[in-house]
């Protein structure tokens, strides 16, 4: 092991150097549980929350990244971690093919185009089969959803479920839902999330829609600049939880139309070159001729761009029977 110093007697928030059981409470009751979640919080967050001076602050957010192992690694070490990602199915094997599997653990996966895309029928499929047993594609785990377009339909996933031949009751209950009302909300949910994701046992978290909330509250504003901001720390907390967690973060994202784009396809995703580096899988999703749907692999690190075709039906999403 390169790192020497690494406390190992940090179990807990209340243990972290500077950080009181008074202190531990507060932080508690803000929603900092976990070592995770100090270790991605800022010191003015823990400022305010707990009332830490400044030097507490970043000393127990230092502790608590030593205390959890994070910082450099060596590519020995990212090579073992690399053999735990677990891969979600889309229903459709085409598409799994793709983006090499499925959807992955330990990062974030992008879908945006236009409305009625599939974005959200995607979130359903993964919702329930993350629920598989992995021989089946699934990870034997549950789902977190945050919901900030009130777009989530219990019934499609009793249809989906039903037609995986899964008790639908079952995979309902474990399906955890959170609306998220504005900007702030839904990334104070992105926060808490890392606590709920070990209580019951999630594997994947949906966020539908990624951007909406974003670009409503900051439309016709003269800069953009806030929202990126915001939007970029929103989705560090989402890496992150990918990472420590080993869940899969599945986002999806509208489009925009480009004036400026004369030739070729004029959208683009909301949020553009911030969302697009933090998510290692973007997925492009377009209407075809009736329930078809095309999906095209975007500058993905590790797989040649392509396309395929999928179908969206009563039963979910499943492969194209006829390739036109
Ligand atoms: P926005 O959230 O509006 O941006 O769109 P989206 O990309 O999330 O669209 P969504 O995933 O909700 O897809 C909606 C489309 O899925 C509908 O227009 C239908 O074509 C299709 N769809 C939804 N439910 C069913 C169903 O039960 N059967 C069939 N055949 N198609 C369905
Ligand atoms: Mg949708």
């Amino acid at each position: 092991m390169a790192k020497t110093e690494i406390p190992t007697d940090i179990k807990e928030v209340s243990d972290l150097p500077g950080v009181g059981t008074q202190a531990a409470e507060k932080l508690n009751t803000a929603g900092y549980k976990t070592l995770e979640s100090i270790a991605i919080a800022s010191p003015a967050e823990l400022m305010e929350a707990a009332g830490l001076g400044e030097i507490t602050a970043t000393k127990a957010i230092k502790a608590a990244r030593d205390s959890l192992d994070m910082g450099f690694e060596s590519a020995d070490k990212l090579a073992e971690k690399r053999k735990l990602i677990g891969k979600i199915t889309t229903g459709s094997k085409a598409l799994d093919e793709l983006i090499g599997g499925g959807v992955e653990s330990q990062s974030i996966t992008e879908v945006y185009g236009k409305f009625g895309s599939s974005k959200t029928q995607l979130c359903f499929e993964t919702a329930v089969t993350v629920q598989l047993p992995v021989e089946k594609g699934g990870l034997n785990g549950n789902c977190l959803w945050i919901d900030s377009e009130n777009s989530f339909r219990p019934e499609r996933i009793i249809q989906v479920a039903e037609y995986l031949k899964l008790d639908s009751q079952k995979v309902l209950k474990n399906i955890f839902v959170a609306r998220a009302y504005n900007a702030d909300h839904q990334s104070i949910l992105a926060e808490k999330a890392s606590e709920l994701v070990k209580e019951k046992n999630i594997k994947l978290v949906i966020v539908d829609s990624l951007t909406s909330q974003f670009r409503a509250e900051f439309i016709g504003r003269g800069t953009l600049s806030d929202r990126q901001q915001k939007l970029n720390k929103h989705l560090r907390v989402l890496a992150k939880l990918a990472e420590m967690s080993n869940v899969a973060v599945l986002v999806t994202n509208q489009v925009m139309d480009r004036p400026d784009i004369l030739f070729g396809d004029p959208t683009a995703p909301i949020g553009g070159n911030i969302v697009g580096h933090a998510a290692k899988t973007r997925l492009y999703l377009r209407k075809s001729k009736e329930s078809k749907r095309i999906a095209k692999l975007v500058d993905s690190p590790s797989l040649p761009d392509g396309e395929c075709i999928y179908t969206i039906t009563e039963n979910g999403v499943e492969d194209a029977k006829d390739k036109e």
